[in-house]
């Protein structure tokens, strides 16, 4: 059993992004620059900014960031969403999500002009991605595809189930898993909150995919012997053995699933340094202007 080193590849990821940003200065080009909308001040949210922001400095990037309170109208969120689309400094700009009920979340993802949607959440970067076209791919599948990439998984003529359709990661995760590419050529299974007798999926999947936001919920009986496992879960419960006095949870009962499989990610330490690698690859994409030329 092998436990994927999410920190160690997305340091690897990190590390290249530094060498291309120190290349780009050394010839005179323009410091990459990521700009992220942090609305309000949900804990998760402010931690995730603050991690993608320090990780700009670490490779070299500018970056900015934009806070607005919780009550802040739509019409003045869609007005900054502007600003940042018509400002030449900046390459790419995510907008944190989840937003307060007053904002329609569509609406504002539909206004990141999708040449800097660096998230990949913009209905063209999506429908692109589905078209095999050049696109931004959003962070967290494109994270799990990088890690499955650089850990050499086999995955044509594999089953992969996905558990969760959300559109960050369920959804685009089951589309990338099933094409015809490199990574890829997997025949899919999406499972989600209607899928009747899920454990009879689960246990037939070569390559495990796990995005449903509930702590713990996969057992080792869910699980097929050798079976590759990605924990896509994070989820902050209380905890008296951490300074912040919480921890982020996995979807996966790891202790007991780990020895079931050939691959596995723990949390936190697999997934969730790979969204921020990849983001920050994103928007190294958006200033060499490589997606949208
Ligand atoms: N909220 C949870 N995940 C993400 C993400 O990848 N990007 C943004 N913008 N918001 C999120």
């Amino acid at each position: 059993m092998t436990i994927i080193d999410g920190k160690k590849v997305a340091q690897d990821i990190l590390a290249e992004i530094a060498g291309e940003v120190e290349a780009i200065k050394a010839k005179g080009g323009k410091t990459p620059h990521l700009a992220a909308i942090l609305v309000g001040n949900d804990g998760g949210s402010e931690s995730y900014v603050a991690s993608k922001i320090k990780a700009c400095e670490k490779v070299g990037f500018k970056s900015t960031l934009l806070r607005f309170p919780d009550y802040v109208t739509e019409e003045k969120l869609l007005q900054a969403i502007a600003n940042l689309n018509n400002d030449k400094d900046v390459d790419g700009f995510i907008v944190q999500l989840p937003l307060p009920r007053q904002i329609n979340e569509h609406k504002v993802i539909e206004s990141v002009l999708p040449q800097k949607d660096v998230d990949g959440f913009h209905p063209i970067n999506v429908g692109r991605m589905v078209l095999n076209l050049p696109c931004y791919v959003s962070a967290t599948p494109y994270g799990i595809v990088q890690l499955l990439e650089r850990y050499h998984v086999p995955t044509s003529g594999k089953h992969c189930v996905v558990v969760g359709r959300s559109h960050i990661v369920g959804s685009p995760m089951s589309i990338l898993m099933a094409k015809n590419t490199l990574l890829g050529n997997c025949t899919v299974t999406l499972c989600h909150s209607k899928t009747e007798n899920l454990k009879s999926h689960t246990q037939k999947a070569d390559i495990l995919i796990c995005a449903l936001g509930s702590p713990e919920f996969v057992k080792a009986d869910m699980v097929k012997e050798g079976a590759v496992v990605i924990d896509v879960g994070t989820t902050r419960v209380a905890s008296t053995e951490t300074k912040s006095g919480f921890k982020l949870q996995g979807d996966v009962k790891f202790d007991e699933v780990a020895p079931k499989c050939s691959f596995i990610t723990p949390v936190p330490g697999g997934v969730g340094p790979m969204t921020i690698a990849s983001l920050l690859k994103n928007t190294l994409l958006a200033a060499k202007k490589e997606i949208y030329s």
